[in-house]
Order: structure tokens, then C-alpha cells, then sequence
């Protein structure tokens, strides 16, 4: 018997962030002191991340893209250079390779989703600089072949692990590899705080660089209704989805790739500082999650979980129908039914028009895997019976397809 429901409010809406009594405590303070652009935190936090990374420093800026850009930028990528990227990503990897006055060059993807040596190669021309990695959903991206890749090729190669805060390969922590790295504390990242991204580099010259080349100071007013905006529609989204719903439907513009860099500010850091504190617990919820979708689902006929490498975040499940996008979205629609709020994948960024112009061919791989996808949530948010039942949801609608 299913349980009477009122339009967008969902038992688990989507995404939502994982903070603790330190992370209202931060807000709090830097409101209350009125520490919102300066104060300690940005400091404290970028020695924090440059222990974590092993590095003698890191730049904080106030958003992954943010860092990404100064990460190209410190390796002297410029204008008229190509920089190879996924077509099986979010937006937010072109607007920052576009501000250097670069060409983003859309590559296809492996079986696995990621970057490959192999889709590499196909992409890259003489007028090639770099290559940017990302690793989605938590997942190590083959990084240590592609890193041997790119030393052979003379190609920079940036190690975006915005979705892989604390993931590793081989031991090894995500972004380490390469030229630099980056990591995100932005939206349905694994630490998701109010926003900012960290750049870490283990070459003292990149990082002489990059702090040459830091952004402006952050500015309060964006700051702060950042943060609000995080707070009520994000990690209180169980209730003000429905007035977001009636909001967007009288015009509130939608959030776009775009971005404006600045360095962090000091309400950013220390959000991002509490959630550095619960790091572990965090991955170790997303990991039992991702355990208990593969105990359910692993072995069901109509359906594969994408596997997840030994040292994933696991920020989500991904799971590929044998019956296709039809399948796929009679899943999402049985589980928005059933008070889950989940979404298919990433539609690939050469099949969007306002990117196609980045791609120089066909890109097969990603163009038949990603129908068939949807992303389950792992956020600890989501608690363990519902992840259950999300399988549950999952197993009878993915099979009668
Ligand atoms: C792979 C990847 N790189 C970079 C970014 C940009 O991070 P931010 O949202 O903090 O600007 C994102 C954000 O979604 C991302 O998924």
C-alpha cells in the first residue's frame, strides 16, 4: 500500500549536505564576529589540505572552478591552447579552461566512465597542453597510466578530484597526481560545505606561481547569500524544496556553469574545516552504502552497479539498465514515487548545444553508456533503510524492463 504523498516533499530529496554541530558552530561564529570575508580560518584551512596532501602549501579559492583555472593558469596554459577533458562530466570543467582564453577538447570515455590513455590519445593534437582528469562520483579515473601518458606526451596534466575529496589509488590520495590538483567543497561534493575549492601542487613553482596569480578578495554580500542559500535550499531541502519548486516557476534564473574567481572567504573556510573533521565518518557511510547496493543489486539480472575502486569516496552509485533509457527512466520515476529524489546521469557535454562545438567527432562510448544511468545517493544523509528500500525500488522496476 503506498503512503499518500505530497508533491516534492520527498523522504530523501537529493543531495543533501552532511554537516555536523561544528559546521552550524562555524556559521555562527563567523556571522556573529562578523568574520565572514577575513579572519584565521582560510589560513588554517590551506595548511590543513596542504597536510592532508602532502604539499608545502595550497591556494583556497571560492570555488573548485575557481581553482581549476588558477591550476591551468599556474602551468602556463593560455590562450590558443587545447586542454582534453571528459565528455562524461558536469559543465563546470569548460568555463574555466574558456577564461584562459583555451579550447576545451571533449574526449570520449572508457567502460568505466573515465579518461583512459587510449580516448586520451585519440583527442590530442599538436596545439595540445594539457589534459584535466576528473574523477567522478568518488571513483579513481585510471590516473597513474594516464600521469605516465602525459610525462611521455610533454602534456600538463591536472588532477581534478573536486568529486573525490579523501579517495586514493594504489594509496595514493586523488589529487596528487600530475601537475596539480583540485578539490571542491561546492555543491553534492563529498565534503559539500557552502562552496570554495582548494588548489594543491607538490612543485614549489606552480604553487610560487598560483599565489602570484591569486584572485581578489572575496566579497561579503555573495558570501553570505551563498551560504544561506546552501543552507535553506540545500541541507534544509527536505522542507523548502516545494517553495523552490514555486519559486522557479516565476522566474528564479537557474544556477549556470559561470563563476566569478575570488579568493576564499573566511565563512568558507571554516565550513569546510568542520567538514574536514567528519571526513572519515563520511567515507565510511558512503562506503557501507555502496556495499549494501552491491549486496542487493550486485548480482539481479536487468541492471550492473558501475564498481567502485578499493579507495572510492563512493559520492554516488551509478547503475546501467540492460533495458536502456526507458528502463532508466521508469527507475527514476518509481523512485521519486516512492519519496526518493534521484536523477539520471550526466547527458554527455557533446550532446548539449551550448558544447557540442567542443568535440571533434564521435565519441561513442560515452554516447551509448550514459541512457541507460542513474546515479543512487550515498550521501550518509541517506540513511541505511532507505538505501534498502532504494534498492528494493531499483530491483523490481529495473527488472520488469
Ligand atoms: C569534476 C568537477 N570539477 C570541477 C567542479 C567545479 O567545482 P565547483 O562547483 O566547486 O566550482 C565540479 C563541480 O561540480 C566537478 O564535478
Amino acid at each position: 500500500m503506498s503512503a499518500l504523498r505530497l508533491p516534492y516533499v520527498y523522504r530523501v530529496p537529493l543531495c543533501v549536505p552532511f554537516w555536523n554541530w561544528r559546521t552550524y558552530a562555524a556559521l555562527a561564529r563567523c556571522i556573529g564576529r562578523g568574520e565572514i570575508v577575513g579572519g584565521s580560518d582560510v589560513q588554517r584551512l590551506e595548511q590543513r589540505l596542504a597536510a592532508l596532501f602532502s604539499t608545502a602549501s595550497s591556494v583556497a579559492c571560492n570555488s573548485g572552478r575557481a581553482a581549476l583555472e588558477l591550476a591551468l593558469r599556474a602551468n602556463g596554459v593560455g590562450a590558443g591552447d587545447e586542454v582534453v577533458v571528459p565528455t562524461f562530466c558536469c559543465a563546470s570543467i569548460i568555463s574555466p579552461i574558456l577564461a584562459l582564453g583555451a579550447m576545451p577538447v571533449l574526449c570520449d570515455v572508457g567502460e568505466h566512465l573515465t579518461l583512459t590513455p587510449a580516448t586520451i590519445e585519440a583527442a590530442v593534437t599538436s596545439r595540445t597542453r594539457g589534459v584535466v582528469v576528473a574523477h567522478l562520483f568518488g571513483n579513481p579515473a585510471p590516473i597513474d597510466t594516464i600521469e605516465e601518458f602525459c610525462r611521455r606526451r610533454g602534456l600538463i596534466l591536472i588532477d581534478d578530484a573536486a568529486q573525490a575529496l579523501g579517495a586514493k589509488l594504489n594509496g595514493r590520495l586523488l589529487g596528487t597526481f600530475g601537475d596539480a590538483g583540485i578539490v571542491s567543497f561546492g555543491s553534492g561534493k563529498v565534503c559539500f560545505g557552502v562552496g570554495g575549492g582548494v588548489l594543491v601542487s607538490r612543485q614549489g613553482a606552480v604553487m610560487e606561481r598560483a599565489r602570484a596569480a591569486r584572485f581578489p578578495r572575496a566579497e561579503a554580500a555573495p558570501t553570505l547569500k551563498r551560504a544561506a542559500g546552501v543552507t535553506v535550499w540545500r541541507r534544509w531541502r527536505h522542507w523548502s524544496l516545494p517553495l523552490q519548486i514555486v519559486l522557479s516557476r516565476i522566474g528564479k534564473p537557474a544556477q549556470g556553469a559561470s563563476y566569478q574567481g575570488r579568493a576564499m572567504a573566511n565563512l568558507d573556510a571554516a565550513v569546510a574545516s568542520s567538514l574536514l573533521d567528519t571526513l572519515d565518518d563520511n567515507l565510511a557511510a558512503r562506503r557501507a552504502r555502496v556495499d549494501a547496493y552491491r549486496t542487493l543489486l550486485g548480482q539481479g539480472p536487468g541492471c550492473s552497479l558501475l564498481p567502485h575502486g578499493e579507495g572510492s569516496a563512493c559520492l554516488a552509485q551509478l547503475v546501467s539498465f540492460s533495458g536502456g533509457e526507458q528502463v532508466a527512466l521508469a527507475v527514476v520515476r518509481a523512485l521519486r514515487e516512492a519519496g526518493y529524489e534521484v536523477d539520471r546521469s550526466y547527458q554527455p557535454l557533446h550532446l548539449q548545444a551550448a558544447y557540442d562545438k567542443y568535440a571533434r567527432g564521435a565519441l561513442p562510448n560515452a554516447d551509448r553508456l550514459w541512457p541507460a544511468l542513474v546515479e543512487l545517493p550515498c550521501e550518509p544523509t541517506v540513511r541505511m533503510e532507505d538505501a534498502k528500500r532504494i534498492a528494493e525500488v531499483v530491483r523490481t522496476t529495473g527488472h520488469a524492463g
